[in-house]
């Protein structure tokens, strides 16, 4: 599947504008998920497939699939992830990318052990502590280093909403200081997309 037509299906049924201001300010916890993330966390897939020599293409393509019920569900997460995986399949998108779309709510699912489910859990958990701190740096992407990343996640405190345990996944696929690149050199590429000057 292609990212145009990926973003044709998301833009079909998730009608929230993909602007930063959709976004909770960084001092209150972000919302667990959301169009503005859809985008971020794409870019994140990407990077970390090229990284570990994957599937840059169809990983990109998952992370903005995966909240393609996001304006279906309103927030209900028993809901969530079930909902896209019916939309996907009715659509024609191949069981291979709706069922890591099915599994990816954490709170329905346990045990990811594929790289590419380990990427989507630590990319969309890593896109919220990054907006964060873009955020509390006047909004911009590239002002954020791997060193800001490292503190803000130590510091439990600062963007509460992000699960930590989440982006910790990763390490069974490179280390953590190797990690904190990629989600900034990732949205330094969509940041015109996600409302980022
Ligand atoms: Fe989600």
């Amino acid at each position: 599947m292609e990212r145009d037509e990926a973003l044709t299906l998301v833009r079909r049924y998730v009608a929230s504008p993909s602007h930063i201001t959709q976004v909770a300010p960084a001092v209150q916890p972000l919302r667990p998920f959301g169009p503005t993330r859809s985008f971020a966390t794409a870019a994140i897939m990407k990077r970390v497939a090229e990284h570990l020599d994957e599937d840059a293409g169809t990983w990109e393509v998952i992370g903005l699939l995966h909240d393609i019920d996001y304006d279906l569900v309103e927030g209900d997460m028993e809901r969530h992830g079930i909902e896209g995986y019916r939309i996907l399949i009715e659509n024609g998108v191949p069981e291979e990318i709706a069922g890591i779309v099915r599994r990816h709510n954490h709170l329905l699912t346990s045990g990811y052990g594929r790289p590419v489910e380990i990427a989507l859990q630590a990319a969309d958990s890593a896109s919220g502590l990054l907006i964060a701190c873009a955020l509390v740096k006047g909004g911009a992407i590239d002002a954020v280093t791997p060193r800001t990343m490292k503190k803000k996640f130590k510091e439990k405190s600062f963007a509460a909403g992000c699960e930590r345990h989440r982006i910790r996944l990763i390490e069974s696929l490179m280390d953590m200081d190797t990690f904190y690149r990629l989600p900034i050199d990732g949205l330094m590429e969509v940041r015109g997309d996600i409302g980022f000057a």
